[in-house]
């Protein structure tokens, strides 16, 4: 790993103590060899972490590592020498960047972003359209074979398979002419699509309240859960169904049903549904959902993670059981901007280390919580400034990551998806 990171964010250390020598970073361990030669630079007061980071890096050439707690007033102390577990009392809402990576151990996950994004589908400027070389309003993403990215390209009707790279995408379902319809051909409105291991799609077909099965290559679909073009709440319909995920070991498919405030499963090949999250009418309580968009299947806690859009919160909905525990943002429905609430989660996915990424769109944001952790950092986006610069989003609503933990981010109101570099 080189030390060219001088724009990347940071790494972070989220510091659950364990002792003088070991510290965590995400879920990986590694040993902080370098002991602190520490000389406070100054003390300040800043609201966001991202702002302590950006003075550490800015604003002093001796600056190396910024100490932000959220709890504290929020404050940030900026050393110019590096900071051990030890020298810490630390809280859970302390976040300690350390710059000096060049100095580093050989073998630390750097978990950091580069904060400037590259889109990789749809017009750079925002502009929407439905020629190949654009997209209106995507939705949900998800990679496929030979660097393909699927994507429902919502407003345009259609989903589009997009080579990384292509300055093109190539529709595989719908009309490519970006025309609406309730049939084997024409999709209306088509939200998030998963594939199974032969790019085979499936996809939620929001306005015709269905999900379809496409075979890859097909020039048609089938209508595999809800009715077409009729909305219900019994157990073989939906009111405008949503996200999507599939597990692949037994092809069980989980729905979001979100005009029902549900979510739905549907067993390999079934008619019909039984509601697994939800279906207790609208709300926050911890029986209800409230507008449930996207969610992920968790196969390691057989539980699914629910992005609650209106209740601005993530729970945790264990398959079998009967209510939800709260794992990120407000019990109680609050909404808000901090590094330990949402605005209106839309997309939700977890990395092989249990670390999750929100798409929370009303805060134009991607935010970051460490496995087991309730206070997020934002990796993407500027909080609460929506904008079509490279740095910033416009209401993000999917966030999916490929092997190398980068970030593809459907920025849904720029009309593109713009991909961030793990580094
Ligand atoms: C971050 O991305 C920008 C734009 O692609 C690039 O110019 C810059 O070198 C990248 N920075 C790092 C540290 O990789
Ligand atoms: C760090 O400090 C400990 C205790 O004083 C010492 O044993 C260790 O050798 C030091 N490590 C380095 C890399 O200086
Ligand atoms: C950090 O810890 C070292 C070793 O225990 C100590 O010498 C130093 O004074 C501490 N620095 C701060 C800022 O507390
Ligand atoms: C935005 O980009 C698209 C695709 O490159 C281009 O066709 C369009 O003219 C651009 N619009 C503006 C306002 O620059
Ligand atoms: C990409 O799509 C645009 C707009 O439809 C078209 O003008 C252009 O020829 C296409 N480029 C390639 C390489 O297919
Ligand atoms: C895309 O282009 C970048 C920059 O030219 C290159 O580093 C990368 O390997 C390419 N990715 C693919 C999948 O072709
Ligand atoms: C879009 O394509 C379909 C299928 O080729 C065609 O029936 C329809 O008339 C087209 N719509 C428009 C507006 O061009
Ligand atoms: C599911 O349906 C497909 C297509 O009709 C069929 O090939 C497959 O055998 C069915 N699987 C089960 C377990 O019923
Ligand atoms: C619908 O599913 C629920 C939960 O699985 C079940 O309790 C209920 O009996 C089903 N309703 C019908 C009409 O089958």
């Amino acid at each position: 790993m080189a030390y060219l990171y001088l724009l990347c964010i940071y790494y972070l250390i989220w510091t659950t103590r364990t002792n003088a020598s070991l510290s965590t970073i995400g879920n990986v361990y590694y040993n902080m060899r370098y002991n602190s030669t520490d000389t406070i630079i100054t003390s300040l007061t800043v609201k966001y972490q991202v702002v302590c980071a950006a003075q550490c890096a800015n604003l002093f050439v001796n600056c190396n590592t910024a100490v932000f707690d959220s709890l504290a007033i929020p404050q940030c102390s900026l050393y110019s020498g590096r900071i051990t577990p030890a020298n810490l009392t630390v809280s859970i809402s302390t976040i300690v960047y350390d710059f000096q990576q060049s100095k580093l151990p050989a073998t630390p996950i750097l978990h950091g972003w580069n904060k400037t994004g590259i889109t990789v589908a749809g017009a750079s400027n925002g502009s929407a359209g439905k020629a190949a070389n654009l997209l209106s309003q995507p939705y949900g993403t998800a990679l496929g074979s030979s660097n393909s990215l699927y994507i429902a390209d919502f407003a345009n009707n259609r989903i589009q398979r997009w080579l990384i790279n292509e300055s093109n995408g190539t529709t595989v379902a719908g009309l490519s002419n970006a025309t609406a319809g309730a049939s084997s051909v024409a999709l209306n409105m088509p939200v998030s699509v998963v594939l199974d291991s032969n790019d085979n799609m499936y996809f939620t077909d929001k306005i015709n309240h269905r999900v379809v099965y496409w075979a890859n290559g097909a020039s048609s679909g089938t209508t595999i859960a809800g009715i077409l073009g009729i909305s219900g709440s019994t157990n073989n319909t939906f009111n405008r169904p949503n996200g999507i995920a599939r597990d692949s070991s037994t092809g069980t498919l989980y729905i979001s049903d979100v005009h029902n405030h549900r979510i739905m499963k549907y067993l390999l090949n079934a008619s019909s549904g039984i509601v697994v999250a939800g279906g207790n009418g609208a709300g926050t309580g911890i029986t209800q959902l409230y507008y449930p968009f996207g969610f992920t299947f968790d196969s390691s806690s057989n539980s699914l993670l629910i992005a609650n859009y209106r209740a601005h919160n993530i729970v945790r909905w264990v398959l079998g059981a009967s209510s939800w525990t709260l794992v990120i943002g407000s019990l109680t429905g609050l909404s808000g901007s901090t590094s330990t609430l949402l605005n209106q989660p839309v997309g939700i996915t977890l990395d092989s280390m249990g670390n999750i990424y929100v798409a929370d769109s009303r805060n134009h944001r991607i935010q970051f919580f460490v496995a087991g952790q309730s206070n997020g950092i934002t990796i993407a986006g500027v909080t609460g400034l929506s904008g079509n610069s490279q740095s910033q989003l416009s209401f993000p609503y999917w966030v999916t990551i490929d092997d190398q933990l980068n970030l593809y981010v459907s920025d849904y109101n720029n009309n593109r998806v713009q991909l961030f570099l793990h580094c």
